[in-house]
């Protein structure tokens, strides 16, 4: 038999026991097989033109709409904390949204004038990121442009976005976050870039962005137009295989890092992805799932902190070396 007879006759007890290294809490931390660290956590911020006081999100507890003022602030206490990135939303004034999303290639509109202020706070200790997309700045909340069929046009996007992205990197964001979802965006905005002499900056690919139902609190944290869906251009929950293909495109494209979301619905792909590359691998743990962990737990239904830990745990077994949470912070000083 496998273990040792026990006089009695019930059969073998187990000699290999895998117990014996969950007995104490310095046991169980010392051959944990993963871990997670502040650096690799990267906190998604939202900033909004005109706002006298940050507004709290009702579909967020605890993740504010924030001035510049409070956005400094909350950078800097990411810093303290020993968080890796800050990755910028900007929400502009509702009268300036158009359809060719204007304020986003602007260098006066507030994404552009928070990266600035940003980077005055933290200089070089913190990576500073930033969203590359219109969504938060078109009138009808799409991610790209409208042909005259009212349907999302790939190119016309992609030459608001690398007019975009020579904004952005101008206003100091040191990583570039393409998530529009427009074939050819990672390829297209590295060329305008290096054309412009800024091939410092560096782009974290959203190469596996699905059409998720996890977005809705981020629709009311920038104050989306959009009424319709995005299944046109993120991908459909259904595929997996699909991601693989989007990866290679985007390294090919010349990703310096890559991105799957959102995070705990899509483990399998997160795991897949990590599997086939040698770039760093991101996740993103989207607004949806904070939100369903703090509504939860404000109704006493599960241990919040422990949750938190759980999923980020959880994201980071299946393969992430960087997570974008909302928790970012808070989780870096618990670490600490
Ligand atoms: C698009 C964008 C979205 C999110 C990040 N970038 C929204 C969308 O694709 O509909 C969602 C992030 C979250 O839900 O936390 N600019």
């Amino acid at each position: 038999g496998y273990g040792a007879g026990r006089p009695g006759g019930y059969g073998d007890f187990p000699v290999v026991r895998p117990r014996r290294l969950r007995t104490t809490p310095a046991m169980r931390r010392m051959v944990a097989e993963h871990r997670l660290h502040p650096a690799e956590l990267i906190l998604p911020a939202f900033v909004r033109e005109d706002l006298r006081e940050p507004v709290e999100i009702s579909s967020m507890p605890g993740v504010y709409q924030h001035t510049l003022d409070t956005l400094r602030k909350a950078a800097a206490e990411a810093v303290a904390a020993g968080v890796g990135g800050i990755m910028l939303f900007g929400v502009p004034e509702e009268a300036k949204k158009d359809a060719v999303g204007s304020q986003g290639t602007d260098p006066d509109g507030i994404l552009q004038r928070a990266l600035r202020e940003v980077r005055a706070e933290v200089g070089d200790d913190l990576v500073v990121m930033s969203d590359l997309c219109l969504d938060e700045f078109t009138d009808h909340g799409h991610c790209g442009v409208l042909d005259e069929r009212g349907r999302v046009d790939n190119d016309a996007t992609l030459e608001r976005y690398a007019e975009m992205a020579c904004v952005q990197a101008e206003a100091g964001s040191h990583v570039l976050g393409p998530s529009g979802m427009m074939d050819g965006q990672v390829g297209f905005v590295r060329r305008a870039l290096d054309e412009a002499g800024h091939q410092d900056v560096s782009l974290l690919a959203y190469t596996a962005k699905y059409a998720s139902a996890f977005y809705g609190p981020f629709r009311e944290a920038v104050n989306s137009s959009l009424t319709g869906d995005r299944r046109s251009y993120q991908q459909d929950p259904a595929n997996a295989r699909e991601s693989l293909r989007e990866l290679a495109l985007d390294l090919a494209e010349g990703a310096d890092m890559v991105m799957v979301k959102p995070a705990l619905p899509y483990l399998d792909v997160l795991r897949r992805v990590a599997d086939a590359v040698d770039v760093p691998v991101a996740a993103y743990q989207i607004s949806g799932e904070y939100a369903m962990v703090e509504a939860a737990a404000q109704r006493g239904w599960i241990d919040r902190d422990a949750a938190i830990m759980e999923t980020l745990t959880g994201v980071r077994r299946a393969g992430a070396n960087l997570i974008l949470t909302y928790w970012a912070t808070e989780v870096a000083r618990r670490l600490s």
